[in-house]
């Protein structure tokens, strides 16, 4: 019989989003009447830019001719569009990135879990709590979580970096002096974000620990205030300490499209066990050309499309209609007395729960009495207990619609 990894028998039994989705067709299957408005994972509902779509024929167009047609590109992405890339996500902003350490994939959950794949499994890992939790779960699997203890919420071999009320979202820097840190800014749940100094403290404090940063910045074009940065290499010194992930699922709406990149300095140095000092860029470079075969030509030349001046417009169109929603749920939930933070930078709202309510229970009255999903804040980590998330991401009229729901709480 085939012997299984047992460190994937220690998780839980389904990942946090399936498991929504099953508590919800639950209820769907035996409650008719109202529509549930769906405000749980962070999926979006706008149609792609016009820009992206006429890209995208063109390359089907291409792939249709077997004069233009593209088969296996390379790994790493088309030169055309990490160019792209490296002039507008960074040289626009003064950041000096080279075409080969951008590294096109199929989003950055795939990066933010396969980057395990390069770590050694010795390696102590901190987490801010709440968090994404593909990057707890990708190293159960890897086996550098230890053991789960039901009682706290945590995994043994794990730190976790509390962000709560009491120290307004900033986590304190580890104590444990773990080898890998992953950060996520604008916050993936909970919508807060870290200024440029507060950042610069990480990066220092990864410098002077021999630390690495898995920077996750796949909300970064929500950003609206100017002292919030988009990409942790606007520090200085962070090119040797830090991977930075990008999606343009949020961005540009490529959830089902897929296509995202991950950028790994050559500044950026690991060890071996035999104390030989290895490239990370080339270690990543021989994983992602061994295990992927790069992401669709016709997903690259739609990404590729966003950067023209007209993608940029329609992409800025787009994140202003949920940041409208994200301010009209904020303004609701404030109405019904409820207490929030994000969708100022982020297309979530991180809401605490009325009446010290659990965040499983005020899922389940949510759903009852608002025919409202969100995600429990409990689902990211035991200090997101007591909250619960909501996504900006729907339609104008489910939002408005969702509003009007809420003010049903104003009973709890
Ligand atoms: C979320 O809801 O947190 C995100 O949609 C998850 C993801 O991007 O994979």
């Amino acid at each position: 019989m085939l012997k299984v990894n047992d460190n994937f028998t220690k998780l839980p039994s389904s990942y946090l989003f399936s498991e929504i989705a099953r508590r919800v067709d639950t209820f769907a299957a035996s409650h008719s009447g109202e529509k549930i408005i769906r405000m749980g994972i962070g999926d979006v509902t706008r149609p792609l830019c016009s820009e992206a779509i006429r890209e995208m024929e063109e390359a089907v167009r291409h792939e249709a001719d077997a004069a233009t047609f593209r088969g296996y590109g390379p790994e790493q992405g088309h030169l055309f569009l990490r160019e792209k890339i490296v002039a507008y996500d960074y040289a626009a902003r003064g950041i000096d990135i080279l075409p080969d350490e951008v590294f096109v994939s199929d989003g950055a959950k795939s990066d933010t879990g396969n980057i395990g794949d390069i770590i050694s499994a010795n390696c102590k890992v901190a987490v801010t709590d709440p968090v994404y939790p593909v990057y707890v779960d990708t190293n159960v699997m890897a086996g550098r979580a230890g053991e789960f203890d039901s009682s706290t919420g945590k995994w043994s071999d794990i730190e976790y970096l509390s962000c709560n009320d009491s120290n307004s979202f900033i986590p304190s820097l580890p104590k444990n002096h773990p080898d890998i840190i992953y950060l996520c800014y604008p916050n993936n749940p909970t919508g807060t974000t870290l200024t440029r100094n507060q950042l610069k403290e990480w990066v220092d404090y990864a410098r002077a620990n021999g630390a690495v940063i898995l920077f996750d910045s796949a909300y970064e074009a929500y950003i609206s205030e100017s002292d919030v940065p988009h990409s942790i290499y606007e520090i200085e010194g962070a090119k040797e300490v830090a991977i930075e992930f990008r999606s343009f699922s949020k961005t540009a709406g490529f959830t089902g499209v897929r296509c995202g990149y991950t950028v790994v300095p050559h500044d950026l140095k690991g060890i071996d066990s035999s104390g030989k000092i290895v490239e990370v860029n080339s270690l990543w470079n021989r994983r992602q050309t061994t295990k992927f075969n790069g992401a669709s030509y016709i997903s690259q030349r739609a990404a590729e499309a966003l950067y023209s001046p007209e993608g940029q417009k329609q992409v800025k169109e787009t994140i202003a209609y949920y940041m409208t929603n994200a301010a009209m749920l904020r303004d609701g939930l404030a109405q019904a007395g409820i207490e929030c933070r994000g969708g100022i930078n982020a297309p979530y709202i991180w809401l605490k729960t009325p009446g010290g309510l659990s965040s499983w229970d005020f899922f389940d009255i949510m759903l009852k009495k608002c025919h409202l999903v969100g995600t429990p804040g409990v689902g990211f980590g035991p200090s997101g207990e007591g909250y619960f998330r909501l996504t900006a991401f729907s339609s104008h009229e489910a939002t408005l619609e969702a509003v009007r729901r809420i003010e049903r709480l104003s009973e709890l």
